[in-house]
């Protein structure tokens, strides 16, 4: 049988462009190989640079963490340049986005691919984008009576408005619409809530003031197109920062996972439905995963959705597949059929 040739799109413009690195070389690691070929392109920080390259320049690649402080551009060893999506086209089955934050998780890269009718995994250009927006997202839940937490939107320059309406500190500032914790902080008291405020906008001109939600930290992956299904919820328990933020979720022993989490049997199933719920509430397809906090560890509140989780070895979906059973190769070809099929 002739294999499935695999572009995994990988690095690009976001400051979780380092996660990606991670991502998308474990992802040509651990795709089958008697059934696919991995095509890897690096996307370079500023997105203007795609490089094809092979699988062995990709596990030469230095380590990205190191490279992050540092803002240095990583470089395969030997590739050759394409032009953006429009050379996939042409000699590709299927490209798998292993890609986080704007400008890969967020629909731009979607719309590009489908512009150049190449087939991809995960979420199609809305959900992506709705996934993205944690603003666009919490409007749409609020029609569905799903439980978030109470914010306020701040805008750079605008003076805070309403934040009485959050109540007393602690209050949890990020920025709208990024992802793994980048920019993310507690304010215990007002008087911190302006420094938490400049470090959300060091990533952009938008920010959430939540109330702080004190109680287990809950995760669930959910899988599937039109019929999704969820898989064991994990609990995060951070071990290094105050929550779940950028070195507890990257370093080896940033935080512990209790998988499946210690729940009862009805509120794990009414989690796993709520993160269905949400799943399908923005269209979400292939695979995702839904992030909660169980107030109180009685009442869960959904944080947001990430349309593309990661998939570096530490990571929770892969981690929940295999409680499930479902080894990190095949979850691969799972992620690839449902993007076949889309
Ligand atoms: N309202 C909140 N109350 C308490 N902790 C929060 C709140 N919002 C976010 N967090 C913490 O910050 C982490 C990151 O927030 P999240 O909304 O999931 O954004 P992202 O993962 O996209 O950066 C969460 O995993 C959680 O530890
Ligand atoms: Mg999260």
């Amino acid at each position: 049988m002739r294999k499935v040739k695999v572009a995994v799109l990988m690095g690009g413009k976001s400051p979780e462009h380092e996660i990606s690195l991670i991502s998308g070389r474990e992802v040509v690691r651990n795709l089958d190989k008697s059934k696919y070929t991995p095509l890897p392109v690096v996307i370079s920080r500023d997105g203007s640079k795609w490089r094809l390259t092979d699988a062995k320049s990709i596990f030469s690649l230095p380590d990205p963490i190191k490279a992050r402080s540092k803002k240095k551009e990583i470089v395969p060893l030997s590739y050759k340049e394409i032009t953006g999506a429009n050379n996939l086209s042409r000699g590709v089955d299927v490209a798998f986005i292993a890609m986080h934050g704007p400008y890969g998780e967020d629909g731009t890269i979607q719309g590009m691919l489908e512009l150049s009718g190449v087939k991809y995994t995960g979420s199609k250009v809305l959900a992506s984008a709705l996934g993205m927006d944690k603003i666009k997202f919490r409007e749409l839940l609020k029609g569905r009576s799903i439980p978030i937490p109470k914010y306020i939107v701040v805008k750079r320059g605008e003076k805070v408005r309403n934040l009485k309406e959050l109540g007393r500190p602690p209050y949890f500032v990020k920025p709208y619409n990024l992802g793994s914790s980048v920019g993310a902080s507690i304010a215990r008291k007002k008087s911190e809530l302006k420094n938490a405020l400049r470090l959300a906008f060091e990533y952009g001109n938008i920010a959430l003031v939540d109330e702080y939600l004190k109680g287990k930290e809950l995760t669930v992956s959910v899988i599937g197109n039109e019929d999704p299904k969820a898989l064991p919820v994990i609990e995060i328990r951070p071990l290094k920062g105050e929550f779940f933020d950028y070195e507890s979720k990257y370093s080896e022993s940033g935080a512990k996972e209790i998988v499946p989490a210690r729940l009862s049997k009805k509120l794990t199933r009414k989690v796993q439905q709520l993160a269905i719920e949400v799943y399908k509430a923005i269209g979400t397809s292939g695979f995702g995963r839904v992030d909660f906090i169980l107030k109180e560890n009685k009442y869960p509140y959904v944080l947001e959705i990430n349309t593309i989780p990661g998939l570096t070895p530490m990571s929770l979906l892969p981690k929940a597949a295999a409680a499930a059973g479902i080894s990190y190769p095949k979850l691969l070809e799972r992620i690839i059929k449902y993007a076949l099929e889309k």
